[in-house]
């Protein structure tokens, strides 16, 4: 694959890159999304799918995703094109698009985070107060629940996108550069905050049995694809694949790097990462009898701080875990999302030449609006509060899309360019020149037959689902209640998504070329 000379900036050091990388990986996903589906999908009985998608489809398309990155040095879009011409071009920038619309929800959801962190200061565990605009009386909610919805119905998380979306752009600033300084702080940090809420966890009395409930498998809800599907998804999030993110950050590294073995690394502090973020959770959760719903959002926002409230040693133990728990949600989240508006970034300013910073402020313009557009529902009309889906009706949707579908068209394509256009041989021989770890021609199989044929398989079976009214459509109906129109906000929202991300991404792929 032809190199263009590069001015684009390095990672310092192999350390820095594995810090950004894990960082950009470790997020919400690891922290509250991966307790909220094991819990879902039955506890321990997710496990076995999820260290199947992890070894025969996360860790290769994470290579996979490396190899592309630091071959071309170049980001998603442009290393795509060297593998398959434009239609690879295409590929790359709708992917980069489908990822600015999760970047823009990302960050929303961030925002609530500020807002729980302002509430974990003091409000979020007084005793809970009445709501007359949700219908809650005093006292009938847990105070998170309570002090979320009052938060999310005044316009402060407009206020606190705003500062999420500035602390980004202030990260990215200088790349690479800016970004390994911030990772070399917060990942470090990130682990230690972990640990303590572990340790808190399974010290308690019977903190150990929470732990267990997460492992004891219940076999029968294997045989079920949503499980599967669920696990896949889950994957592809978690690792940060599928989104362009990996390639434009291994497109910093030299040539000459053992990528191979990053994407090994990357992968397993992850999902280790992942793992031990449950048990904290599930402690918690088993101690204080607090029976988990299956949104994730839930969990994050009620059901820890739910549990957070009642760990002993008084108020100001409460105080510091509630603090500590919602910084570390800020900080996993802020070197995950930062990723995301740099693969973007750098993917114009890459075709364009257009100056990085002036860049930056333009996605970080386009961005606030998204990331408000999410927040204001609520503002605008709490009686679009309803405990089901917490009334967070358009990041519900659009995430549904993106994360359930966006990443595994994704993960396909990329994967069937690669094996069918261009020769998964090209790029594994490239790998094990620099490599300790040799890739046989499994690697080659896996690429070019069974991730595409698995992953069609799983697409195909959540549109099945969708017909029969599983998510997305059909669980709106509460909001149509109170507007009739919102009943087409599932099937709207298909349609500016995956229609939305094509139109910008032939715009993008038609206009200027790289040679
Ligand atoms: N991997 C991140 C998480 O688990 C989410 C993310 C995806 C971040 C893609 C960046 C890019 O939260």
């Amino acid at each position: 694959m032809p190199q263009k000379p590069s001015a684009r900036g390095q990672w310092k050091s192999r350390l820095g890159f594995i810090l950004a990388a894990s960082g950009s990986a470790i997020g919400l996903g690891n922290i509250v999304f991966f307790s909220a589906n094991a819990y879902q999908f039955g506890g321990g009985a997710f496990y076995l799918p999820y260290l199947i998608a992890l070894f025969f489809v996360g860790i290769p398309v994470m290579t996979l995703e490396f190899g592309l990155g630091a071959f071309t040095g170049r980001a998603f879009p442009e290393a795509l094109y060297r593998v398959a011409g434009r239609k690879g071009e295409f590929a790359g920038w709708w992917a980069i698009f489908n990822a600015a619309l999760i970047t823009m929800w990302y960050i929303t959801i961030l925002g609530w985070v500020v807002g729980m962190f302002f509430g974990a200061l003091g409000d979020l565990w007084k005793p809970s107060v009445a709501l007359p605009a949700f219908g809650i009386a005093e006292g009938a909610v847990g105070n998170p629940v309570a002090y979320f919805f009052h938060m999310l119905s005044s316009w402060m998380p407009v206020v606190f996108v705003v500062i999420i979306w500035i602390l980004n752009i202030v990260i990215t600033r200088n790349g690479a550069e800016s970004i390994e300084q911030a990772t070399r702080v917060f990942v470090p940090l990130m682990w230690i905050f972990m640990i303590v809420l572990i340790v808190r966890g399974i010290t308690l009395a019977h903190g150990f049995q929470g732990v267990m409930l997460l492992f004891a498998p219940d076999f029968s809800v294997m045989k079920d694809p949503q499980v599967w599907r669920g696990a896949f998804a889950q994957i592809f999030f978690t690792l940060s694949l599928g989104f362009g993110v990996m390639t434009e950050y291994a497109s910093y590294l030299p040539k000459k790097s053992d990528h191979t073995q990053n994407a090994y690394i990357t992968s397993l502090l992850n999902c280790g990462f992942e793992y031990i973020a449950g048990l904290a959770v599930f402690s918690l959760l088993f101690v204080f009898a607090v029976v988990p719903k299956a949104s994730t959002i839930s969990m994050m926002f009620f059901i820890i701080p739910q549990g957070i409230a009642k760990l002993p040693g008084g108020p100001a133990m409460v105080m510091g875990f509630g603090l500590l728990f919602f910084v570390l949600l800020i900080i996993a989240g802020l070197t995950s999302s930062v990723s995301l508006v740099e693969a973007l970034t750098s993917a114009i300013h890459d075709k364009y030449g257009t100056p990085r910073k002036s860049t930056l402020m333009w996605a970080g313009a386009v961005g606030v609006i998204g990331s408000v557009v999410f927040a204001l529902p609520m503002v605008v009309d709490p009686h679009l509060a309803d405990n089901g889906t917490l009334g967070l009706t358009l990041t519900d949707i659009v995430s549904h899309w993106n994360f359930d579908y966006g990443l595994l068209i994704v993960g396909f394509v990329e994967c069937v360019l690669v094996g069918w256009v261009m020769g998964p041989r090209t790029i594994r021989d490239m790998l094990n020149r620099h490599s300790t770890i040799q890739l046989g021609s499994s690697f080659d199989v896996l690429i070019k037959w069974i991730i595409p044929a698995v992953i069609l398989f799983l697409l195909g079976w959540a549109v099945f689902g969708e017909f029969r009214g599983l998510y997305g459509v059909g669980y709106n109906a509460h909001y149509a209640a109170r507007y009739s129109w919102m009943k087409y906000v599932p099937q709207a929202s298909l349609i500016v998504w995956l229609f939305g991300c094509a139109a910008a991404a032939w715009i993008f792929t038609r206009k200027g070329s790289y040679e």
